[in-house]
């Protein structure tokens, strides 16, 4: 592996095997194929648990990572939750420019990188999820979007992470009384305050 492979992940995976941990949760309550990682860094912890994985991203440190295929490979095998024979392949580009396949595949990953599910939904198959956090305001855009429903809420506890699919209704309740529309969104690219926050949220497509 190249050292600057080491680096960027070790600096990626400095609080160790948390990502890990939560998309350890994530499969224990679906099963993706295929899985669309935009704004992906280089956190290839989707691959400890995914076969195949489409990682997307503009910046060129993350370019020069994914390009030595052998050491991100060896990242990946160091955990044996990894499929012996898991797929990876990494597009540099804007996600907001990708010319993939439309509903081709079964999870769309929005961590931490601005309005993706905006940008890459119509490549999520119908039935398939997205999972995003509040951060950057992706997970209330998708909370406004028809072609979504909420299916779970990722919880974060004692540095792990566990799903919850009932009451799912008591999320994604706003605490101010301002109402929330796209416009708002992506004037302030911020996330909303929501009387019982999660870390993340699972939203399955159905439109
Ligand atoms: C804060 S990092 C988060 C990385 C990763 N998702 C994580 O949670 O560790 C945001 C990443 O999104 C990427 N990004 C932001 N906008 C993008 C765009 N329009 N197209 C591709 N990548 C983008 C940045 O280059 C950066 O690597």
């Amino acid at each position: 592996m190249q050292e600057i492979t080491q680096k960027l992940w070790d600096k990626q995976n400095q609080h160790p095997d948390d990502r890990f941990r939560l998309f350890r949760a994530v499969g224990k309550v679906i099963a993706p194929k295929s899985v669309l990682y935009a704004g992906s860094y280089v956190d290839v912890a989707p691959s400890f648990i995914f076969p195949n994985v489409t990682y997307v991203d503009m910046d060129r440190r993350a370019k020069r990572f994914f390009d030595d295929e052998v050491g991100v490979k060896e990242i990946i095998k160091s955990k044996d939750t990894a499929a012996p024979n898991a797929q990876f392949s990494f597009i540099h580009s804007d996600y907001a420019k990708l010319s993939l396949p439309e509903q081709s595949f079964d999870l769309l990953i929005s961590l931490y990188a601005g309005f993706i599910s905006e940008y890459c939904t119509k490549f999520l198959k119908l039935g398939g999820h997205l999972l995003v956090n509040p951060s950057h305001g992706d997970a209330a855009l998708a909370s406004l979007d028809e072609r979504y429903q909420l299916a779970g809420a990722v919880i974060s506890e004692s540095g792990d992470y566990r799903v919850v699919q009932t009451n799912l209704a008591d999320y994604l309740q706003p605490k101010k009384t301002v109402e929330i529309t796209r416009e708002l969104l992506f004037s302030t690219n911020r996330g909303v305050a929501y009387t019982r926050p999660a870390f993340a949220y699972l939203f399955e497509r159905v439109a």
